[in-house]
């Protein structure tokens, strides 16, 4: 039986909610942490009636210092001071033209998305360096290559992408692995937890018409069956396993074609492919009307 720890941020939906059962299934102990205290009980009733020796249900909003102080705490105090995997999943997207969002919400996302992840990390690196642990960030393929309508969200997780690149190499000599896990478009809550500009929708606003369109597009993509999120949880659970975790795993054929894209073409094509795309997605204004 795996005596391993894990803590998973963000568990009260999609990819975090889905993951829990998953790393009971193998043995592990979970730190299974979400904002709100009083869903807790009945998101995971199952679980608790199964396993409630290695389940430990966690209030931690990422933003929130002393959630965060008190989950360092809870881990020194109940594990030895040990965390073997910590998995940095709590997120949200911020859509929507630069110019319509309001300073409130372009801090915000980097609150959640970077902010809070960087000071959880920074938090637990003592328990993870103990236990010679592992860091799994969940990042997106807009982590990798940017699209327009969602600025804050594609900076949020190319920032997250920079500081993981970087703490792989500096962890390496403390035996800490890091990994990134980018996803395409999965179902989960993604779409009903997503933000819009405080000004997208409003007929002053000069990119009106694009953002509909996104929007359009957006839940074209999403609304029906949607794309199972079960390649997402298979790839955290192979990275948590494996004994030398890559730097970055891509999930989903739309990730994987993305990549491949900014991979193999020089920049300039590139670019010029991309252009072409998105003009095409997100009706091109007329210059005169805007
Ligand atoms: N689904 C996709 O297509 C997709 C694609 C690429 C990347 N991702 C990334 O995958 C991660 C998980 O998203 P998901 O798709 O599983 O969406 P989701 O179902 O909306 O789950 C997001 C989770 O993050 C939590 N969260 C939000 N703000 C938080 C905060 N301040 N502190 C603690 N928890 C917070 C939410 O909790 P509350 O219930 O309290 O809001 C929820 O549990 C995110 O980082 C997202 O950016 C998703």
């Amino acid at each position: 039986m795996n005596s391993k720890t894990v803590l998973i941020t963000g568990t009260s939906s999609g990819f975090g909610r889905l993951l829990v059962p998953e790393f009971l299934r193998d043995g592990w102990t979970v730190i299974a942490t979400l904002r709100d205290a009083e869903q807790r009980a009945e998101i995971f009733k199952q679980e608790l009636a199964s396993a409630s020796d290695r389940l430990f249900l966690f209030a931690l909003d990422v933003t929130d210092e002393k959630d965060r102080q008190a989950a360092a705490e809870f881990i020194d105090e109940h594990f030895e001071g040990r965390l073997d995997c910590l998995i940095n999943n709590a997120g949200y997207g911020l859509f929507g033209a630069a110019e319509d969002l309001a300073e409130e919400q372009v801090r915000e996302q980097m609150e959640v998305n970077f902010f809070g992840l960087v000071l959880l990390t920074q938090r637990l690196l003592p328990p993870i360096r103990r236990a010679q642990g592992r860091i799994i960030n969940v990042s997106s393929v807009l982590g990798y290559s940017a699209m327009p309508l969602a600025s804050l969200y594609c900076a949020s997780k190319f920032a997250v992408e920079g500081f993981s690149e970087s703490l792989y190499h500096e962890l390496k000599a403390h035996g800490v692995q890091v990994a990134l896990v980018e996803p395409g478009g999965f179902r989960t809550s993604f779409m009903d937890k997503q933000a819009w500009g405080e000004y997208s929708f409003e007929p002053t606003s000069a990119y009106r018409e694009q953002t509909e369109a996104y929007r359009r597009f957006r839940e074209k993509r999403t609304t029906g069956e949607g794309v199972s999120p079960a390649p997402v949880i298979q790839a955290v659970m192979r990275l948590a396993q494996t004994k030398k975790m890559p730097l970055r795993v891509r999930c989903g054929k739309d990730a994987k074609g993305v990549y491949a894209a900014k991979r193999l073409l020089p920049e300039r094509l590139h670019t010029a492919l991309f252009t072409k795309v998105y003009d095409k997605l997100f009706a091109r204004v007329d210059e005169k009307k805007a």
